[in-house]
């Protein structure tokens, strides 16, 4: 017999290949907190193996290299991302606690991404609206598995259901050197298991249509789902790289618009949603580091997921080459509440 047709070839890698946890993309928002989990007793997240400390000062955040007891004892260690000062740029938006990743002169609250679903000052938002999910592996495969919507048909058909008896399943995006847009949209699918069971849906069909807006520098991942009949299901996923192999996601919903038992149901959801993502996500990343590891059958005629491949590349690139501006083509802050078709009808 032939080895040669057994064997998977082994290979180095190579300049050109997408290697996802290397992106510590600098000079972006990161929503490292829900707004009301940082109170005035401090809290520790991490940004690419970098850690932050969160409290609250009569009701400001603040957000510090080191613990507020051990700050003037560590004054030798503040880093260039606080300028050496110790204390991280930082906001409060949309209940979010945000903090600045990279130069603070560069930081500015223009830059904070736009969310049209929630309000500015998240204080509204029920604690039930919010989740917590950590996943083991690095932000950009989250990023790419969310990107790939054929994955919740077998990942996660029991919940939303398979959509393979569609009459017709279409995919766009565009992109700035910033974003990623992607739409999907299914007609005359079978309604999805939980709509029917506690969305109330009683229609045997449905209409679809689903947009997740990325910002790249920071994994966050905006997304609106509109179903018809039904309601609409927009939710913010930041994935916070915490390390080369962990992720944490702050998740937000809006379910103003759902009928009460699913309002409360669909967050729940993620913690089964969650670790099934995470069980495709968990084996990757180090097949990505290995030398040795089978090819990445990534396919060139996933569009959305190629482009994407591609603007973390080029944005990668530029901040190896000490450029960490936004082009004239980016504003992080622009109204996307069109572009996520809010304002349009599903016929
Ligand atoms: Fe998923």
């Amino acid at each position: 017999m032939n080895s040669k047709v057994d064997a998977v070839p082994s290979r180095q890698k190579l300049a050109t290949d997408w290697l996802p946890s290397n992106f510590d993309l600098r000079d972006t928002w990161f929503a490292v907190a829900h707004a009301n989990h940082v109170s005035a007793r401090p809290i520790k997240r991490v940004m690419h193996a970098r850690q932050c400390y969160l409290w609250r000062e009569n009701g400001t955040p603040v957000a510090a290299e080191f613990h507020p007891l051990h700050m003037a004892a560590m004054k030798s260690e503040y880093s260039e991302f606080t300028a050496g000062s110790g204390y991280f740029p930082v906001a409060e938006r949309y209940g979010y606690v945000w903090v600045w990743y990279g130069n603070p002169a560069n930081a500015t609250l223009d830059l904070l991404p736009q969310i049209p679903f929630l309000p500015r000052d998240g204080s509204s938002i029920p604690a039930y609206m919010r989740t917590t999910v950590r996943f083991d592996g690095c932000s950009p495969l989250s990023v790419e598995n969310l990107l790939d919507l054929t994955h919740a048909d077998f990942l996660h058909g029991e919940v939303v259901g398979g959509e393979g008896e569609a009459e017709s399943d279409e995919v766009e995006y565009s992109h700035t050197s910033e974003t990623l847009t992607r739409t999907r949209i299914v007609t005359h699918k079978p309604v999805s298991p939980v709509m029917r069971w506690v969305g109330g849906v009683r229609a045997k069909y449905q209409d679809f249509r689903s947009t997740l807006h990325v910002h790249l520098r920071s994994n966050l991942c905006i997304s609106y789902p509109r179903f018809r009949p039904g309601f609409d299901i927009p939710n913010v996923q930041p994935f916070v790289p915490s390390g080369k192999y962990r992720s944490r996601v702050n998740q937000i919903f809006n379910l103003q618009a759902a009928p009460l038992p699913f309002r409360h149901i669909m967050p729940r959801m993620a913690y089964v949603v969650g670790p099934q993502d995470n069980s495709v996500v968990r084996p990757q990343t180090p097949v990505y580091l290995s030398d040795n590891a089978p090819r990445d059958l990534h396919s060139r005629f996933d569009g959305p997921g190629a482009r994407y491949r591609l603007l973390m590349k080029k944005l990668w690139e530029r901040q190896q080459n000490g450029d960490f501006s936004y082009a004239g083509d980016a504003d992080p802050g622009a109204d996307i509440a069109a572009l996520l078709g809010m304002d349009r009808a599903l016929e």
